[in-house]
């Protein structure tokens, strides 16, 4: 438990990384700084204060893993751990080398790869920030604990934005993005202490194109979360940790906001063409409302949409896919305000959907009486309704005002999209049959997350996982308090679309596979059999053996294989914790056969 007590001995941790740090500081030759393999510099007091933060965690929190950048080590033994700590010993060493005060010590504790804790100390200054129970603190130097100052983002004024951009980083794409936001100010500050600036109010966003690493942000991340803002991917998800090498994308921080983070200040992370985008569109909107298909990215797979008022298009879906017509479709609104005209929501619905909403999270509840929910639900006392996170799918909710119904944009029964290629292998070259016609593709790259949205029945007093997915059983437990059950495979009437053989490649599948068949292809997972470097039809969904990434190439993996022209396809085990239950679910029903 990480109470009080513990807090205090945190801080009073930090601060003797404070002082080790200053000492360093204060004798600090720059002749005695050493580069590491990638080119970053480390000096003494990187390493000893890592030392000190590694030693201290390590009494005050004996059974948990400690991941430091300064510990080659601590990296290579992480195994998808639930709960572990990051640690930066000195961010901004450049500041610091550079005479500069704005160097932090940085602590973060995750948990479900998310900050739950985190802790940025200046030790010239004195100053530490910290996130606890939800709430942002600010200490002034010298204060103890009990006179922690309350700290908040202050609401964004779009028409007024003050940013805070990289000096030292700077890209064609970031340029391109204050190009856009128009911001009235632009500052500069080094380190982590950009995210306690935010926490305070100071400024409303930092755009990070170029290259971060997870100890760099998880503290700041988890400060500015609790000051009410937020970090989040291109695809409007919250930044996760634990990914491989623990190299972060690009993000967007922010502070407080009541209306949605506008779509082009998301999507301009990347090079894009805004007046394609705009274009792209008009055409999605328009396919939809003239009752024809939509092929548009989701942070999970990709959807093929159709407009969820008229039964005739919703006909074509089931058409277009082969899809049984027992198995009913999502509704994907633009958010929880819309959805809730729609469905009766629970509180388990509430608190998961503030939680994780919107991304990657369906819920099924009892319809609410209405033509349009009639509809929607497709005649049924239940409907299933999802806020997906990806900006592209939130404009065109929006524009078309009416939900939209999405399955997966495949074939009923094959491999999911995760890219537009991928439909287009399932749909073209005709891109219509009869009753049904693909008018659009819209292609924005690959999904971040790779398997479809966690089902959750939350219509009782326990949440029910119909479909298991990202947000994991436990996030569900921990997020509802209650007992979180599993929908058995043969209760058709609670879970429909759970048949048994799903997501499946031509070839066969066979999982927990050691030993070579001969011809076969691999689906593997970390290192894998010397026997097998020989074999041209290996697939690593992960060389480090992380599950964030082997979500993310599954499915791409099972159609590399399949265009292979392979057989069987034989699958390495795969660990059966957090996202490697999901993993291990598709993998299952992919491997079924009558
Ligand atoms: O990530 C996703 O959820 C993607 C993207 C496009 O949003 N969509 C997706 O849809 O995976 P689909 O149709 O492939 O899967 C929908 C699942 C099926 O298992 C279906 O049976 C279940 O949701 N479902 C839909 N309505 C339901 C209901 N009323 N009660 C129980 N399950 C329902
Ligand atoms: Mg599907």
């Amino acid at each position: 438990m990480f109470n009080e007590s513990k807090l205090k001995q945190v801080i009073a941790l930090t601060q003797e990384c404070n002082k080790c740090a200053m000492l360093h500081f204060k004798t600090f030759n720059k002749n005695s700084v050493n580069f590491k393999t990638d080119n970053s510099p480390v000096t003494q007091a990187d390493l000893e204060v890592s030392k000190m933060a590694v030693n201290g965690l390590q009494k005050i929190f004996p059974d948990i893993k400690i991941i430091s950048e300064e510990s080659n080590k601590s990296q290579k033994f992480f195994k998808n751990n639930k709960v572990f700590w990051l640690i930066d010993p000195i961010d901004g060493t450049k500041e610091y080398i550079n005479s500069s005060p704005n160097f932090t010590v940085n602590f973060a504790l995750i948990e479900n790869r998310l900050p739950v804790f985190g802790l940025i100390s200046q030790p010239h200054s004195g100053i530490i920030w910290y996130s606890f129970r939800g709430q942002a603190w600010k200490i002034e130097p010298k204060q103890a604990i009990s006179n922690a100052k309350h700290i908040q983002c202050s609401s964004i004024n779009y028409d007024k934005l003050r940013i805070l951009s990289s000096f030292n980083h700077r890209s064609t794409e970031l340029d391109n993005w204050i190009s856009i936001a128009k911001p009235i100010s632009d500052s500069h500050i080094g380190s982590s202490i950009k995210f306690c600036y935010m926490a305070e109010g100071k400024v409303d966003f930092y755009p990070r194109t170029s290259p971060t690493m997870e100890w760099d942000i998880a503290a700041g991340h988890s400060i500015l979360k609790a000051a009410g803002g937020n970090i989040v991917s291109e695809f409007g998800l919250e930044i996760q940790y634990g990914k491989v090498n623990f190299k972060n994308k690009k993000f967007l921080a922010f502070g407080k906001t009541k209306q949605r983070i506008p779509s082009k200040l998301l999507l301009c992370l990347n090079k894009i063409d805004i007046n394609k985008y705009e274009d792209d569109l008009k055409t999605g909107v328009k396919a939809l409302k003239n009752k024809n298909l939509l092929v548009f990215p989701t942070e999970t797979v990709y959807g093929i949409g159709s407009i969820g008022n008229d039964e005739k298009a919703i006909k074509s879906v089931y058409l277009a896919k082969d899809r049984p017509l027992n198995n009913p479709l999502i509704a994907h609104t633009f958010s929880k305000n819309e959805a809730e005209k729609y469905a009766q929501f629970t509180e388990n619905s509430h608190v998961l959907t503030k939680k994780f909403w919107p991304g990657p999270l369906t819920i099924v509840l009892q319809t609410k009486k209405s033509k349009l929910s009639d509809t929607l639900s497709q005649g049924k006392s239940s409907i299933a309704i999802r806020v997906p996170s990806h900006p592209v799918a939130l404009d065109l909710l929006e524009k078309v005002t009416i939900p939209v119904l999405a399955p997966s944009a495949n074939k009923s029964g094959g491999v999911s999209p995760t890219s537009a290629q991928h439909s287009k292998d399932d749909f073209g070259p005709e891109f219509k049959g009869p009753g049904w016609k693909l008018e659009k593709i819209l292609d924005y790259g690959s999904c971040e997350i790779g398997i479809e949205s966690t089902v959750v029945d939350c219509r009782g007093e326990n949440p029910i996982i119909l479909r298991h997915g990202s947000i994991t059983s436990d996030m569900i437990f921990d997020a509802t308090k209650r007992k979180v059950l599993n929908v058995k495979d043969n209760d058709i009437i609670l879970s429909p679309g759970q048949l048994k053989s799903h997501y499946s490649p031509k070839a066969k599948v066979y999982l927990n596979q050691k030993t070579n068949i001969n011809n076969s292809g691999w689906l593997t997972f970390g290192n894998y059999p010397k026997s097998l470097q020989k074999n041209q039809n290996v697939f690593n969904l992960s060389p480090e053996g992380n599950l964030v990434q082997a979500c993310y190439l599954l499915y791409s993996g099972l159609r590399y294989l399949d265009s292979c022209g392979v057989k069987i396809i034989q699958v390495m085990p795969i660990p059966q914790k957090g996202l490697g239950i999901a993993l291990n679910d598709r993998l299952t029903r992919a491997s079924y056969k009558e």
